[in-house]
């Protein structure tokens, strides 16, 4: 049968920054206000941003009192839209004010009123709105480009759409997003660096929204090639024959029961600007997502309401290639690697059995105890393979390894592990700034013994508590080289729409991954 074909995507808006107020700019049909609690609180009343007055006199509407009207408390998210039939003279074109609660104005509140915005603009044509001009952080201190970046995540998140419809997707975000903010925002480079963290939340999603029947590992490669040439950077794609030839016997091992074989893709960045010789002596950062296209569980096959939401199971990978794709968009200062062991976990007679044993490359063994702890078999392979052919300063592996992170967690936070304390806490400071928040957990060494098998090195199946035995499963295979773990399986899926979080696989980890690799040192204190 042909292949399915994924029919045409939504775009995320377009983004613009202006000098006028938002009322004054013409060629929008939404003006979105930000509305604020009232500094005394006690009445009930409520501020509005900047532009309001004069929209209001524009429109001859006291916009403070519809506010009121509507019960608006400047309760971050909470919204209401007044109707303008006739526009105003600035703005013929105008139809629609929309009046958005953006509370204490820190940059976690104007993602959720970006987001909020995203909700009441979709299928209009562009909104001009002084949101990101009210930031402040807990300190009361402004930081114009976190307040943008805040905002643009947030309206390019909460319209992420995916749909596989005959007759076209149900909505459309707003097609365009004026920031009107005079005198504050004015930095058009804090606009693109926004749209390049936005844009790979929004690429993450993607990737993880796609169905299996499409998304198997050659396909994922493909993305992958796609992604290389628009953003200049070299690939390597592993077939099956080459991973055999190479000792690559975890990645084979787990996707040897499927019609479609695995692959390993490589994406390799090299900043620009900076003369060859002098880039070849900059320090690597390693990344490398698990990108299992489909985990069935294999032959220690997951009971179905568990195998449902498994076509996210590449996460990981698609976290690590919309990360490769913006790394020159947000001026990443060191070399990185991204590695993506792709394969889908099936089952046929010629899948992997409990009871095997195989060999990774650079030779450990691992007793399979289950097949369905699959994501650790071929992060295994991959994480051996960068520590010894990229001698990095630097792994961070991104996986939706285990349930058990996300009984620890629940799922606004993702599980963080790390065997260097600068690298966890800048991978902390970047998971806060870019709305994906980390906790992190013990590499316990005591729990080491759990992993003893008769047979290999290790066992797959080392029991409770999960999530830090599989870490440790991991971190033998990184030799000495720092390394951090992100266990994103906690945060995977969204089940229920909140703020910039549209229910639907998450893509989590991109944002975080770019605004820590976009930092002027992001190796900064890690040990070497
Ligand atoms: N892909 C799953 C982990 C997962 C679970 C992701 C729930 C998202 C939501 C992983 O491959 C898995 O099956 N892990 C097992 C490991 C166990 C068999 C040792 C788990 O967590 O149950
Ligand atoms: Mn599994
Ligand atoms: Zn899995």
């Amino acid at each position: 049968m042909a292949a399915p074909v994924l029919p045409a995507q939504v775009s995320p808006p377009q983004f613009a920054v202006s000098d006028l107020l938002p009322g004054a700019i013409t060629g929008v049909d939404v003006v979105a206000v930000p509305v604020l609690p009232a500094d005394d609180g006690g009445d009930g009343t409520v501020l509005l941003g900047p532009g309001a007055a004069e929209l209001s006199d524009d429109l001859a509407v006291d916009l403070v009192a519809v506010a009121e009207l509507h019960g608006l408390t400047g309760k971050v998210g909470d919204v209401a839209t007044l109707p303008v039939p006739d526009g105003t003279t600035t703005n013929p074109g105008l139809r629609l004010v929309v009046l958005v609660g953006v509370g204490a104005a820190r940059p976690i509140d104007l993602r959720r009123a970006g987001a909020a915005l995203a909700r009441a603009t979709r299928d209009r044509e562009a909104v001009a709105t002084s949101i990101p001009a009210l930031a402040v952080d807990d300190q009361d201190v402004v930081d114009e480009s976190e307040a943008i970046e805040a905002f643009v995540a947030g309206v390019m998140l909460g319209g992420f759409v995916f749909h596989w419809r005959s007759q076209g997707p149900p909505h459309q975000p707003v097609r365009r997003v004026v920031i009107a903010a005079p005198g504050l925002v004015a930095d058009r480079a804090a606009l693109e660096r926004s749209v390049a963290l936005g844009g790979a939340g929004w690429r993450s999603r993607l990737l993880a929204s796609v169905p299996s029947n499409l998304k198997n590992p050659a396909w994922l490669a493909s993305q992958a090639e796609e992604i290389a040439s628009a953003a200049g950077l070299d690939v390597k794609i592993w077939d099956e024959s080459q991973l055999a030839r190479e000792g690559f016997g975890g990645i084979l091992a787990v996707g040897a029961a499927s019609a479609t074989p695995p692959r390993l893709i490589q994406l390799t960045y090299t900043p620009r600007g900076i003369a060859a010789r002098a880039a070849r002596k900059l320090p690597v950062v390693v990344l490398v997502g698990k990108g299992i296209t489909f985990d069935s569980g294999g032959l220690s096959i997951k009971p179905a309401a568990s195998m449902g939401s498994m076509k996210r199971d590449m996460t990981g990978g698609g976290v690590v290639l919309a990360t490769m794709a913006a790394l020159a968009d947000v001026d990443c200062p060191v070399r990185v690697v991204g590695l993506v062991p792709a394969a889908e976990n099936a089952i046929s007679g010629s899948a992997l059995r409990p009871g095997d044993v195989i060999r990774h490359w650079g030779g450990r063994t691992t007793e399979v105890g289950n097949t369905d702890a699959e994501g650790r078999l071929v992060l295994a392979d991959a994480l051996a393979y960068a520590a010894a052919e990229h001698d990095p300063a630097v792994i961070v592996d991104v996986a939706t390894l285990t349930g058990a992170v996300k009984v620890a967690l629940g799922q606004q936070v993702g599980g963080l592990f790390a065997t260097d304390d600068a690298l966890a806490a800048a991978l902390d400071a970047a998971g806060t700034r870019a709305g994906e928040p980390l906790w992190r957990f013990p590499l316990h060494a005591a729990y080491e013994d759990k992993l003893a098998s008769k047979v290999a090195d290790a066992s797959n199946d080392p029991g409770g508590p999960g999530s830090i035995t599989a870490a440790l499963f991991l971190k033998p295979f990184v030799g000495d080289v720092p390394w951090a773990h992100l266990d994103i399986a906690s945060v995977g899926d969204v089940e229920k729409e909140w703020h910039e979080w549209t229910v639907g696989p998450s893509g989590f980890g991109a944002r975080l991954l770019l605004t820590w690799l976009g930092t002027p040192e992001p190796l900064a204190g890690v040990s070497d």
